[in-house]
């Protein structure tokens, strides 16, 4: 469907680019009474989320971008998965979300109509999307870093500046929209936005749980996350901070979030969270208990040694991480990462193909062909493929290309690695889903018929 909605001008003060959203100082037209008695009534019920909405809706309608951004960070503040304050904050921020069917009127007018989402993106990202580009060309970094991450900080924990070379941005994450999408409305349109980091404050300060199978992207985005932001990123492996001396992994643990602090703004991505499990044969080894707790310490931080430090984090086994790590304000929010969808695919495997040789692979066919396989399990199928080819040369000797039969006859010889990480998640997502922990991905396998 094509959204080029028919422009509506009535909104003049509407932001006239969708990266200069709600920047204070625009004058805005005066509230009109039935917006006033909304307010009102969200000052007697702050945390009324569609009470919230509803004001933010008419907000936005009525030309008060600024205003309406802020309520619609307080509603997902309070209610980060809720697919209408999502949809609000990225017409308000400059688009309606693709991915959200939400029934509204006609978004207000922006230039030239329809917010196009994959220009932007490579307006920002400079970069072709399907590709994989090491120098990203930061022409904005949202988050000036000071002191410019001075890597002269002795410290065990490496600190990447945002424009390392071979950082990656979202563009070159393929496809995956409505990850993408997500990530946008609940943690990198409010960074990004001054106005609304004051706002977000303290949920802000809480952390986002990326989880799903093994091998599909989690780590992969974490790091396109950070050069979003163009703010300061410390990778830490939970492995790299366990030690088996008994003291060493809450100190290490300690370091991670000091380094991180000096080095604000920073975004401090804790891989391989399951680590610290909850699981009891695990926490027998009392050490780990501690380090949970500091780690509980650290997230929840006095009063503001945590400004500018963010936590993102990442899991195959979600319902192995400790619950107290899942509370609000620490890793309270979650973000469910999928195996790689057609476009997805299509990039990854055109990135594993990249340097070989290669003869009309019809990366269509074997995009179809591929449904359910993770980025790890395209690799090796692109692996094998040219291991048939090479084989083949050696044994005819005569030379030939890797060809589009070579690469679905090594797909059709494995079977996608995701499948038994759905079948746990399925009994987790059906009988575990306490507090709807796990709504997005009970909501995707019904949808994929695998429930
Ligand atoms: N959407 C994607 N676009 C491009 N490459 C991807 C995508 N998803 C996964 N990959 C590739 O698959 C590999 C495995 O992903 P990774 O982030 O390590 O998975 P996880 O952390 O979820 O186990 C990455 O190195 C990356 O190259
Ligand atoms: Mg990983």
């Amino acid at each position: 469907m094509p959204d080029d909605t028919p422009d509506t001008p009535n909104t003049p003060d509407t932001p006239e680019t969708p990266d200069a959203p709600a920047t204070s100082g625009r004058p805005e037209p005066a509230e009109s009474p039935l917006i006033g008695s909304l307010r009102a009534a969200v000052a007697a019920a702050p945390a009324d989320v569609p009470l919230r909405l509803h004001l933010a809706e008419l907000l936005l309608d009525a030309g008060h971008g600024g205003a309406a951004v802020a309520e619609a960070a307080f509603a997902l503040s309070h209610a980060p998965g809720d697919p209408q304050a999502r949809a609000l904050m990225a017409r308000a921020l400059g688009g309606p979300a693709p991915s959200v069917p939400v029934e509204q009127p006609a978004a207000p007018a922006r230039q030239g109509g329809g917010f196009d989402w994959t220009a932007a993106e490579q307006e920002v990202g400079d970069v072709l999307p399907p590709r994989f580009v090491a120098t990203p060309d930061t022409k904005e970094a949202p988050l000036a870093v000071d002191g410019s991450g001075d890597p002269g900080d002795a410290s065990a924990y490496d600190v990447e500046a945002p424009d390392a070379p071979g950082s990656v941005r979202l563009a070159d994450v393929g496809g995956m929209q409505e990850v993408k999408d997500r990530l946008e409305a609940a943690f990198l349109a409010p960074m990004r936005n001054p106005e609304l980091r004051k706002l977000y404050g303290k949920s802000l300060r809480g952390g986002l749980l990326l989880y799903g199978p093994p091998g599909c992207g989690k780590t992969f985005i974490a790091r396109a996350v950070a050069g979003e932001l163009g703010a300061n990123f410390i990778s830490v492996s939970i492995n790299d901070v366990l030690d088996m001396w008994v003291g060493n992994s809450e100190r290490n643990m300690h370091q991670v979030f000091e380094t991180a602090r000096r080095q604000a703004p920073c975004v401090v991505f804790l891989d391989e969270l399951d680590a610290l499990g909850a699981k009891r044969s695990r926490t027998q080894h009392n050490g780990m208990r501690n380090t949970v707790n500091q780690l509980l310490t650290e997230l929840d931080g006095v009063d503001d040694v945590n400004d500018g430090v963010f936590v993102l984090a990442a899991t195959n086994v979600p319902w192995d991480v400790d619950i107290a790590l899942r509370r609000p304000g620490r890793l309270d929010r979650t973000l469910l990462v999928l195996p790689p969808d057609g476009p997805a695919r299509d990039a990854i495997l055109r990135y594993h193909l990249r340097d070989r040789p290669i003869e009309s692979v019809d990366v269509g066919k074997i995009v179809k062909a591929t449904e359910g396989f993770s980025g790890a399990d395209l690799a090796h199928v692109c692996e094998s493929a040219a291991e048939t080819a090479l084989l083949d040369s050696a044994r005819t000797g005569t030379i030939r290309m890797i060809n589009t039969k070579d690469v679905l006859g090594a797909a059709k010889a494995i079977r996608p690695s995701t499948e038994p990480w759905f079948a746990a998640a399925r009994n987790v997502a059906m009988f575990a889903n306490e507090g709807g922990v796990y709504d997005e991905l009970l909501a995707y396998l019904k949808k994929a018929r695998k429930l």
